[in-house]
């Protein structure tokens, strides 16, 4: 009998699992961002295999430089979510997370350097060991007024990780500890990384086909 249950309810399980995966099928699913706009996800520059890599490494190397000292990550919303969530999963010293929400006057592709606060830190970082994390330094204009801003509240250290960096692109030099990878001056999606909030779900960063 007790067998005879088990496989009845195997069977269901997997008839389950079979209309899961019929319900969206991978094609779609790939390119289709809130839009389903497909033809706006152009050449792939960083695979998600190469992205999952890379912020192991990173996370291994914050945990290696900051042992002993508790330290605050401060993620710069809204591209920054994705990678500072993937990246804390391989820190294994003791951290805590913050937010910040800027906006960037500027064109739809280019900031102008002039920067708002939309949400600022829930905590003092005074004292403290602060690392910025951010999805991608392009002209370095945000993040030159993030370090200044966050540097004037006096913490104990405060450094940088950026999955992505744009050096062609930068306008100000700008001290940044960890990087990700240095690509090319094109526009990118993914990961993160949206054009008019749409592709921030892709899992790998490719290039905007416009
Ligand atoms: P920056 O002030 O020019 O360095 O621009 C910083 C911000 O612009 C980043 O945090 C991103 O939100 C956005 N940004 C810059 N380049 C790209 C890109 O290629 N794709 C998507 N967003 C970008
Ligand atoms: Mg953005």
């Amino acid at each position: 009998m007790a067998s005879c249950a088990w496989s009845r309810s195997s069977r269901v399980r997997s008839t389950a699992v079979i209309r899961l995966l019929r319900v969206v099928p991978i094609p779609e699913r790939v390119g289709a961002a809130s839009s389903g706009e497909i033809s706006e996800v152009g050449e792939v520059l960083v695979g998600a295999e190469d992205l999952k890599r890379r912020v192991r490494e990173l996370g291994e190397a914050i945990s290696r430089d900051y042992a002993g000292r508790p330290l605050l990550l401060v993620g710069v919303l809204k591209g920054a979510v994705f990678f500072l969530s993937d990246l804390m999963r391989f820190i294994d010293i003791p951290v805590e997370v913050d937010f910040m929400a800027v906006a960037s006057y500027g064109s739809a592709t280019d900031s102008s350097g002039v920067v708002r606060i939309l949400k600022d830190l829930d905590v003092a970082i005074e004292g403290r060991d602060v690392l910025i994390v951010e999805d991608i330094v392009d002209s370095g204009l945000t993040l030159q007024y993030l370090l200044r801003n966050l540097g004037s509240r006096n913490p104990a250290t405060l450094e940088v990780c950026a999955l992505l960096t744009k050096p062609d692109r930068r306008k100000v030099d700008l001290p940044t500890r960890y990087v990700g990878f240095e690509i090319p001056d094109r526009f990118v999606i993914g990961y993160g990384l949206d054009y008019a909030e749409r592709h921030r779900n892709l899992p790998f960063v490719a290039v905007l086909e416009r």
